[in-house]
């Protein structure tokens, strides 16, 4: 709804920033200011200012800065028409007029809720007077006390048209209530009669505590076990969370929420305690879900049932989720023992236990690489760069620029980890080999050059070790330095080029001298660098071939059989392969 600015200055005008801040923050009076400890970043002197007559504050260690709205919207996390609401409360002001199709909208979801609220104390009602028997033993049975039934407005449906008399006698339209999805008409007899009978009911309510839907459980074995409202109106099921006005205020405060599967599950969390948990809807966890948690928490915890459809639902909200990850927002992952759901593992565990798992949550991280390792076997060149290429892709998908490169760098990490073992099996063969003829062998300067890098640049040499552990330097001391290198990369692949250098002689560094010089003034990008290293050993590998071409020429000409002739054609053809690939 578009606000006119005159409207929102009033409220700023009216609502000193102080009386609002200092509900949170204690504040000592300075001359036209006040000070206090930043609520957005940790301090222990104060930094934190506010202006009263300006309407701002200010941050000193952390630069945060905004008005009233802003400072409600960040620190106490409401959506901006909340942030409003409250103020206008606040400053006893009434929020301007809606246009007239606004009005009439307004005035529309008004009566539709309006019949939801009829419908939702009559269900109370029947839960708690005589017709409710069986539905107070069953939620007895599965240990739900009074007063939590309460707090969740749990009603009962009875058998029969209880509802639709009801909702008549109330002098309700009947149109409305069949569009509500409260009545529906049998198309035989044309009568009407109810939509939910002889359940348990589960209200569903919008932020602003509006009935809008209803789930209810049937209290035998049966299909369907949990019956939802249609989608209205009012109820748009991928849209909502059922219980978010009980817990909205736990997850602000705790800056976590606890996503589970099912009303039981919420339920059964809230009576132990962890009053921040929320469900969807029945429904696959949709992206509007994910950015409803975001604006009160930071990381939610999906903590979906221990079976294997609930671990299939927890893949799919990170599918959902991976496009739409920002700075700071994610989720985390709660996994609980097969096939134990939340209310298991409150009333057949225990609170504590858990609360343990919470405390185990793992990160989106952890949980997508191992979702991708789980797919793929990893133990040939083409199955890694298989793997790699999977990698890559998935992690493609996330369209914000900065966690896509971090979901980069973290990924190549493992990989590398991962691949540690492989490579060093495949290396350490190579270098026990007894017979050291064949190896690349570059010129001084070039030796010198590709030493240099391997200090100056590990990361980047990182992905030419194979390569390097097969070259023979030209100088004993610079070989040697180049092997130690290797090994070192190899066991500790995040090494950086300071901790590197402290494991070179004051010998080697002096030789390099002259490189590192130049190194230091050049300005070359990561790729121009990785280029260059891939030329000198190209060029190695080619005089490598070369020499061994002059060689069988050498044989050729004192006994010419056509072996050695095509072994000479067959050398040339790879020299012309490398100058390609360059
Ligand atoms: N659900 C649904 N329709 C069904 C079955 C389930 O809408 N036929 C939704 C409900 O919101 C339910 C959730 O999916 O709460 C989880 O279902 P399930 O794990 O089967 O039920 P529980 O939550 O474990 O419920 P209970 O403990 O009562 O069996
Ligand atoms: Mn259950």
């Amino acid at each position: 709804m578009a606000l006119p600015s005159r409207f929102l200055e009033e409220l700023r005008d009216k609502v000193p920033l102080s009386t609002v801040i200092g509900r949170k923050v204690k504040l000592t009076r300075r001359g036209h200011e006040y000070t206090g400890l930043c609520p957005f970043h940790h301090e222990k002197t104060a930094s934190f200012t506010i202006n009263d007559e300006k309407g701002f504050y200010h941050c000193f260690g952390c630069g945060a800065h905004g008005d009233i709205i802003k400072y409600l919207m960040d620190a106490e996390k409401m959506p901006f028409m909340e942030a409003v609401e409250h103020l206008a409360e606040l400053a006893g002001i009434k929020i301007p007029e809606m246009s007239q199709k606004q009005k009439e909208q307004e005035k529309k979801r008004g009566d539709l809720t309006t019949i939801m609220e009829e419908a939702c104390l009559f269900f109370q009602a029947q839960l708690f007077g005589l017709a409710g028997e069986r539905g107070k033993k069953y939620l007895i049975r599965r240990g739900i006390s009074g007063q939590i039934a309460k707090q969740f407005r749990l009603g009962y449906a009875t058998s029969g048209s209880a509802l639709t008399a009801h909702l008549q006698s109330k002098g309700f339209d009947i149109k409305e209530c069949l569009n509500l999805g409260l009545i529906v008409k049998n198309p035989k007899t044309g009568q009407y009669h109810d939509y939910f009978y002889d359940r348990v009911i589960f209200p569903i309510l919008d932020r602003r505590k509006h009935v809008i839907g209803f789930g209810g459980r049937m209290m035998e074995k049966g299909e369907p076990k949990y019956l939802n409202s249609p989608e209205t109106t009012l109820f748009h099921k991928g849209e909502q969370l059922y219980a978010l006005p009980n817990a909205i205020e736990a997850i602000r405060h705790k800056n976590e929420a606890i996503l589970v599967e099912g009303y039981m599950d919420v339920i059964a969390l809230h009576s132990a305690g962890f009053t921040n948990a929320v469900a969807p809807l029945g429904t696959a966890l949709t992206e509007q879900q994910i950015k409803i948690l975001w604006q009160s928490c930071d990381e939610p915890l999906i903590c979906f049932d221990g079976d294997g459809a609930g671990r299939k639902a927890a893949i799919r909200a990170m599918n959902r989720a991976l496009p739409i990850l920002t700075p700071g927002k994610s989720l985390r992952f709660v996994f609980l023992p097969d096939p134990f759901d939340p209310d298991d593992m409150i009333r057949k565990k225990s609170p504590e236990a858990f609360a343990q798992l919470v405390k185990e949550a793992r990160s989106f991280s952890d949980v997508l690489w191992d979702t991708l390792i789980s797919s793929h076997i990893i133990d040939t060149p083409e199955r890694i760069a298989k793997f790699e290429k999977d990698i890559q892709d998935t992690i493609n998908l996330i369209q914000n620029n900065t966690v896509r490169l971090y979901y980069q760098k973290d990924f190549k990490n493992r990989l590398w980890k991962l691949t540690h073992a492989y490579r060093k099996k495949h290396i350490s063969l190579n270098q026990n080999r007894s017979y050291q003829i064949h190896s690349p062998t570059p010129g001084l300067a070039h030796a010198r050059m590709l030493l240099a890098y391997a200090i100056y640049y590990p990361n980047i040499i990182a992905s030419f070790l194979e390569d390097l552990a097969h070259m023979t330097l030209p100088d004993h001391i610079l070989n040697d330095a180049l092997q130690k290198i290797v090994l070192r990369i190899l066991d500790f692949p995040d090494i950086d080029a300071t901790t590197l250098e402290k494991n070179i002689s004051s010998e080697v560094l002096r030789m390099l001298s002259a490189e590192f010089e130049m190194l230091k003034k050049s300005s070359k990008t990561d790729n121009e660098i990785s280029y260059e290293i891939k030329c000198i050993l190209q060029q190695s590998k080619k005089q490598l071939i070369q020499t061994e071409i002059d060689n069988k020429i050498q044989t050729y000409t004192k006994n010419p059989t056509p072996e050695i002739w095509e072994n000479i054609k067959a050398l040339k053809k790879e020299i012309e392969k490398l100058s390609e690939s360059e």
